[in-house]
């Protein structure tokens, strides 16, 4: 099967997670397995988890070689407590988030506005299409789904659209969302239909409540030592990653100069990267998706 995704951020993630033989890591947004594939080349253990069985079938093939240093669970990263149960904890997490090239570019999975396909945009095979949420949706919920998602401010149109003519087709839907914008208000550097799409594809798949998830359940993952590192591609995950590191951390309010912390506040986590980490001209010229990369890290030190 062509499974090709080009992994971002490889070498400043893998070295972020510090793998070595010993180490116990966590994939888990598996993909083509890219990221895997170098974390066990240095030696790690490794558990890759996809919602995706098609990823699954593609990177266990890629990374059979490795034995029984890597196995594929199918599972939300939302719920690795529950999934990673008899595997808890470990020495680090690493989540590259939103879709992969392979599933953007089969039409039949629904998630392009480019290409003909059912308007179907699930990672993974449970749960409703996005068909079936506009269905399922009132107008004003849509609009506010599509406002706080996609951060289109063509919502409401668009939403009272989409609830007019309940598209089945990425098309369709590609042509409700033109008629309810109006022609001289089309972005130029975008597609009219990306914010849309976006937002329909993350309350489709919730995106943002399967980070939640990761992110309230690292103190229950990590042994001490242990690494958290998050790739996200839009603002709207950065900052939650950024505001979720920051509340593990926590803050001393001890006065300064006290030999040790007496408030409590301080957290059991630091944050290894004060600033994102973001992708060199190298690395943006041969991959655009890259552009938008954000990578920040989290460790356990108590
Ligand atoms: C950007 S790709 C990962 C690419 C991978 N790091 C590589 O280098 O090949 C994202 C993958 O994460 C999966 N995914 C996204 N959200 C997920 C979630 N909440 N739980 C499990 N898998 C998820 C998608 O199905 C997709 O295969």
């Amino acid at each position: 099967m062509d499974f090709a995704h080009q992994t971002v951020l490889p070498r400043e993630a893998v070295g972020l997670l510090r793998p070595g033989a010993g180490r116990v890591l966590v994939d888990g947004t598996l993909g083509g397995g890219g990221h895997s594939e170098l974390l066990l080349e240095q030696g790690a253990t490794v558990y890759g988890v996809d919602r995706d069985p098609r990823a699954l079938e593609a990177a266990g093939a890629r990374l059979s070689r490795f034995g029984t240093r890597f196995t594929a669970r199918q599972g939300n990263f939302g719920e690795l407590p529950r999934l990673l149960s008899d595997v808890l904890p470990v020495d680090g997490v690493l989540v590259d988030l939103g879709v992969s090239s392979p599933q953007l570019d089969e039409a039949s999975r629904g998630f392009s506005f480019q290409t003909e396909g059912p308007l179907d945009m699930r990672m993974g095979p449970e749960g409703p299409t996005a068909a079936e949420l506009i269905r399922t949706t009132g107008e004003e919920e849509l609009a506010d789904l599509i406002f706080r998602l996609g951060e289109e401010r063509f919502s409401r149109p668009i939403a009272r659209k989409l609830k007019e003519r309940e598209p089945t087709t990425t098309l369709e839907a590609v042509d409700a969302i033109k008629a309810a914008v109006p022609r001289k208000a089309w972005p130029e550097r975008i597609h009219v239909a990306t914010r849309t799409f976006q937002a329909l594809r993350m309350a489709v798949n919730g995106e943002l409540e399967a980070l939640d998830g990761l992110l309230a359940a690292l103190p229950r993952m990590l042994r001490v030592g242990g690494v958290a590192a998050v790739i996200s591609f839009h603002s709207l995950e950065d900052r939650r990653v950024k505001e979720g590191f920051r509340a593990l951390e926590g803050q001393c309010i001890c006065p300064p100069g006290m030999p040790v912390c007496g408030c409590g506040r301080r957290g059991d986590f630091s944050v290894l990267t004060r600033k994102a980490v973001v992708a060199g001209e190298d690395e943006v010229a041969r991959n655009p998706r890259a552009r938008s990369a954000r990578l920040r890290a989290v460790e356990r030190v108590r």
